[in-house]
């Protein structure tokens, strides 16, 4: 099954990039005056951000229909999230949605959200993410990776999983887990004792299932959706990040748009949002129940404040790092203060 994925995302990726070497900018035969819009995701179509994606496209065909036709393509069948990034900043997809991990190398304010325990509450993540005004500028400020976020999508805390119970810290130590492509990532499982592993999200079935690594880190869905729970049968609510998805547009086709074009891909991304927020609300109860019923996955919740405390320096650590960060970092604090007063 990957080694098909591979053979189909390397077909694709040839095919595209041909495409654009002749100069046909994504036009295909039979649809020639309608711009295809690709959206890449790594997800499955049972997935939140499908529904989303199924939202975005439809909304854009049902406005500007005569001109555009929006393809999805799931499961990173034009890539690993990273690879599906670069072709984005070139222009060969044009939306892609990847975890924030992934576009840190193209743009390290994203490196924030790879702090662990950076919300101190669901509250002050979701008024973070919701601040659009603020996050917007964010978004725009990226202009020369040739890389825009349009919007985001939430997918839980992370935790981590493994085929042995980590019930302490203990049993996390040395242990070696997968963590997303990214440096602060590696450096968020380093600090909790445990040998990092970073590889592209397809690869962490056949990874565990072989030995290759001993457990991951991630949401629920990753058990059910991904079937990480076939092969990991311990998931541990350490609750250490909240690590959004956005939608990432190639800057240049997003600041093409005509006014009202813009208007209609923006409204399109808020309402996948607003889409995704919802169907991920209502499917996760049923993804842990699967999963503990069907998939025998035991669930642990362990003490957290030791693993808050076992991490306490990475935040400051990651500031002096990468002054890049700090605003956002100072905004989320102040959100972070104003939710644990409210809840005083
Ligand atoms: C989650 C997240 C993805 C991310 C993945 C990963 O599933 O939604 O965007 O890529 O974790 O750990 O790679």
């Amino acid at each position: 099954m990957i080694k098909l994925k591979k053979i189909l995302s390397t077909a694709l990726f040839v095919c595209i990039t041909g495409m654009l070497m002749v100069g046909c900018s994504g036009n295909t035969e039979g649809t020639a005056k309608k711009r295809i819009v690709r959206v890449s995701l790594s997800q499955s179509e049972a997935h939140p951000e499908y529904v989303g994606a199924v939202e975005f496209k439809n909304y854009i065909e049902a406005e500007l229909g005569d001109k555009y036709e929006v393809q999805i393509y799931p499961n990173e069948l034009l890539g690993s999230q990273t690879k599906a990034i670069e072709l984005t900043q070139t222009g060969a997809i044009d939306f892609t949605i990847a975890g924030t991990p992934n576009l840190e190398i193209f743009a390290d304010v994203y490196e924030v959200f790879s702090m662990p325990y950076l919300f101190t509450s669901e509250e002050a993540y979701f008024a973070t993410m919701n601040d659009t005004d603020y996050m917007n500028e964010i978004y725009a400020s990226t202009e020369e990776t040739g890389l825009q976020v349009v919007t985001w999508y939430n997918v839980g805390t992370r935790n981590f999983y493994a085929k042995e119970a980590i019930n302490t810290l203990d049993d996390l130590k040395g242990l070696k887990i997968r963590v997303q492509q990214s440096p602060a990532s590696v450096k968020m499982a380093q600090a909790f004792g445990s040998a990092a592993s970073p590889m592209s999200f397809g690869e962490v079935y056949t990874a565990i299932q072989q030995g290759v690594i001993d457990g991951a880190e991630n949401n629920e869905l990753a058990l059910t959706d991904n079937k990480h729970g076939e092969v990991a049968k311990y998931f541990t609510y350490s609750k250490h990040q909240m690590i959004p998805d956005v939608m990432i547009a190639n800057y240049k086709f997003l600041n093409g748009l005509s006014d009202e074009e813009r208007e209609v891909f923006e409204e399109a991304a808020r309402r996948s949002t607003e889409v995704e927020l919802q169907n991920y609300e209502e499917t996760i109860q049923e993804v842990k129940r699967t999963a503990k019923e069907d998939m025998g996955v035991t669930f642990i919740e362990p003490d957290i404040s030791l693993f808050k405390e076992k991490v306490k320096g990475v935040q400051q650590e990651m500031l002096d790092a990468n002054p890049n960060i700090r605003d956002l970092y100072d905004h989320i604090q102040a959100y972070n203060a104003e939710y644990e007063k409210e809840a005083e």
